[in-house]
């Protein structure tokens, strides 16, 4: 397997995780299992409370920005894979004014192959007069696109997202959900600088690993070796290597937190249900697992939209 199609098979993992949880109960999703088959594998529910914290913590994060931008906005999801958020926020009639998405061909293809074989996802792409346009890797509608761009190559994806008439100037929000530490330190560097520079208001989200310097990561490191995936861990040291690399490459403000203590902030109501779903054997394996992971959150605020106020709290 070559290095490419290694980083390409963690969407595989990452859409069956949340399948599966899906169909534990964790959280509802109806658009999951059209991406995804249910998989053979079975998983802790460690790792399907991860994935539930890893969800409900984005979504907390992207509905005060549509609510804060009142929906004029924009949404870029960088190495979307088969993530199901754009339907899943239309049933809740929070719909920003473009929601894009961004990955290797190879898995927009597949995606696309998906959405056209399925009335119900298709059926919720807003378009004009029914007209969604599609070639083998892209997809453009009024307010959905997908778009087949190597995250290293800027001028690849400034072409893609200009064909998506993405408006430089409305407040936009780009996510990138376990996907920076696939990309090497300069041309990590080279996107954030690039997003930072190019928007004057701008939120970006990072999902990704965090303490990894120590015998938990290492072993994740290994384990992603051996599946020909290699890990770019530099900025994942601790919160603080998070949040200086976003204010280095030119964000205005910074913050992040581990997913422990975002499990701690989403509502309890909720939290308290998906611990009861399946037996826990050691909670401390759940914090070990969840100090291993963080969101990053940074923005650029020059229409003073109050992005100040996106947080967990
Ligand atoms: C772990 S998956 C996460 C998928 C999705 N964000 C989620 O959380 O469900 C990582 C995704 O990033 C994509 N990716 C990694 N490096 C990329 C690059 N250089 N250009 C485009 N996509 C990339 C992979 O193809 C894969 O779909």
């Amino acid at each position: 397997m070559s290095t490419e199609e290694g980083v390409r098979a963690t969407n595989d993992d990452a859409s069956q995780c949340k399948r599966f949880a899906v169909d534990r109960g964790y959280w509802v999703d109806p658009y999951i299992s059209m991406f995804t088959p249910k998989g053979k594998q079975t998983h802790a529910p460690e790792i399907s409370i991860g994935y539930f914290a890893r969800v409900k913590g984005l979504r907390l994060l992207l509905e005060k920005f549509i609510a804060l931008t009142g929906g004029k906005c924009q949404i870029v999801s960088l190495g979307a894979g088969f993530d199901s958020l754009y339907w899943n926020l239309k049933d809740s009639d929070l719909v920003p004014a473009s929601y894009i998405e961004v990955d290797f061909s190879a898995v927009t293809s597949k995606k696309i192959h998906y959405i056209r074989r399925s009335p119900a996802l298709l059926q919720k792409i807003t378009s004009d007069d029914d007209d969604i346009k599609f070639s083998s890797t892209d997809l453009h509608s009024k307010d959905y696109h997908i778009v087949s761009a190597n995250l290293k190559n800027l001028s690849e994806l400034d072409k893609k997202l200009h064909e998506c008439e993405l408006d430089k100037n409305l407040p936009t929000a780009f996510v990138a959900e376990c996907v920076l530490v696939y990309i090497d330190k300069t041309n990590t560097d080279s996107l954030l600088k690039w997003i930072a520079e190019t928007f004057n208001t701008v939120l970006f989200i990072n999902y990704e690993q965090v303490n990894m310097n120590d015998k938990f990561g290492e072993i994740m490191m290994d384990n992603l070796r051996s599946r020909d995936c290699m890990l770019h861990i530099e900025y994942c040291a601790n919160l603080e290597t998070q949040i200086k690399r976003c204010l280095d490459q030119g964000f205005d403000s910074a913050d992040a937190m581990e997913m422990r203590h975002v499990l701690s902030s989403l509502p309890q109501a909720d939290v308290q249900r998906i611990e009861r779903l399946e037996f826990l054997d050691e909670r401390e394996l759940l914090d070990q697992l969840m100090s291993h992971y963080c969101y990053c959150w940074a923005y650029k605020d020059k229409d003073k939209i109050g992005l100040e106020d996106i947080n967990f709290s």
